[in-house]
């Protein structure tokens, strides 16, 4: 028996030191969503907090090991025979110290968290540009009111410039977070929580939700798109201009088709110019072919993957509105036909 529980130890020992050995390596900087390769203010204020607490932490740690192996090892029974060691009971010296030692080593860990708690929650400039985001099971929608833009999924923003953010949600809680730039802020309905963040580098940064919101909670993802003053300035006349009307035949069929009862499909989504598709129900889609991505980050915005989605949605997204509640989708009569669904995404690709 003791053979088989020493194999045993042996063994949970090198799984354990497996897994975190696979974790610490899993830590790397170059992930998209790695906190550690910080760019901005907020996110870099966050990752000192947890460098401080790490490293207070790690010399706690060691030290408290140290000694729980050096007594278990001066203490230990020598022989069967032998009585307990000599027991101490009360040293005021002792107490003292290991009253005030941690009380101080929190203030020294309490005073930067506080400092960085307000820094990151407080905006530096109250009256810099707001985008309200509002979280949709599993999608998200930026809005820049000063601007007029509305946008899916996609958000760009100046370089170097403070963003205001405010959150809100349509259904259930879920959480804002763009692991270079700052989070997590939850996201709740009927009760606005603020952030800001800012970027210093120009570049593409993922954005995931984190709060598990339901089915679809690992596919509900964002990009933040950080380009200069000037492109985010074109960025935004592109994205004030009516929907590009359909050049050929077969993006003109899809448009008909987007706009017809039988799809439906203008009830839930906005196509900005046209007569019929003011929806709000999905993520707004006047300038769908500009993104980069498509289904809230998911997939690279491409013919192949539109086709893939309206094929199959409920495939692509699990549980998402569109397969629900779409009759193209829910009723076997209505369903759409492949050259129907080349035709749409022929039209929706066509909305640069
Ligand atoms: Cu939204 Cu998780």
């Amino acid at each position: 028996m003791p053979t088989i529980n020493r194999q045993f130890a042996k063994y949970s020992f090198v799984l354990l030191a497996g897994i975190i050995l696979a974790l610490i390596f899993g830590c790397t900087n170059d992930h998209p969503q790695s906190p550690f390769d910080a760019v901005g203010p907020v996110s870099e204020s966050q990752a000192l907090i947890f460098y401080i607490i790490s490293y207070a932490g790690i010399v706690v740690f060691v030290i408290v090991m140290a000694l729980l192996a050096y007594f278990t090892f001066k203490y230990r029974k020598r022989s069967e025979n032998e009585g307990d060691p000599e027991q101490i009971h009360g040293n005021s010296t002792f107490e003292i110290a290991w009253t005030v030692i941690p009380a101080l080593l929190l203030i020294a860990v309490a005073v930067p968290t506080i400092n960085s708690l307000w820094d990151t929650t407080v905006s530096p400039e109250p009256d810099a540009l707001v985008v309200r985001v509002t979280g949709n099971q599993w999608w998200f929608r930026f809005d820049i009111p000063e601007l007029g833009v509305v946008t899916a999924n996609e958000l760009h923003i100046p370089v170097g410039e403070v963003i205001n953010i405010e959150l809100d949600s349509k259904d259930v809680i879920h959480s804002f977070w763009v692991p270079k730039l700052a989070g997590k802020v939850d996201m709740i309905p009927n009760n606005e929580n603020t952030m800001w963040f800012q970027s210093n580098e120009e570049g593409i940064f993922y954005g995931q939700c984190a709060e598990f919101c339901g089915e679809s909670h690992a596919l509900m993802r964002f990009k933040v798109v950080v380009e200069s003053r000037k492109e985010f300035d074109a960025w935004v006349a592109s994205q004030l201009l009516d929907a590009i009307k359909p050049s050929d035949p077969l993006s003109q069929q899809g448009h008909d088709l987007f706009m017809s009862s039988e799809a439906g499909c203008y009830a839930c989504h906005t196509i900005r110019g046209s007569q019929k598709a003011y929806g709000e129900v999905g993520p707004e889609l006047t300038h769908f072919a500009s993104r980069l991505h498509m289904l809230s980050g998911i997939m690279d915005n491409t013919h192949e993957n539109l086709i893939s989605w309206l094929t199959d949605p409920d495939e692509v997204k699990p549980g998402n509105i569109m397969s629900k509640n779409a009759s193209v989708y829910n009723d076997p009569d209505k369903v759409l036909s492949d050259p129907e669904i080349t035709a749409l995404a022929a039209y929706l690709r066509s909305l640069k």
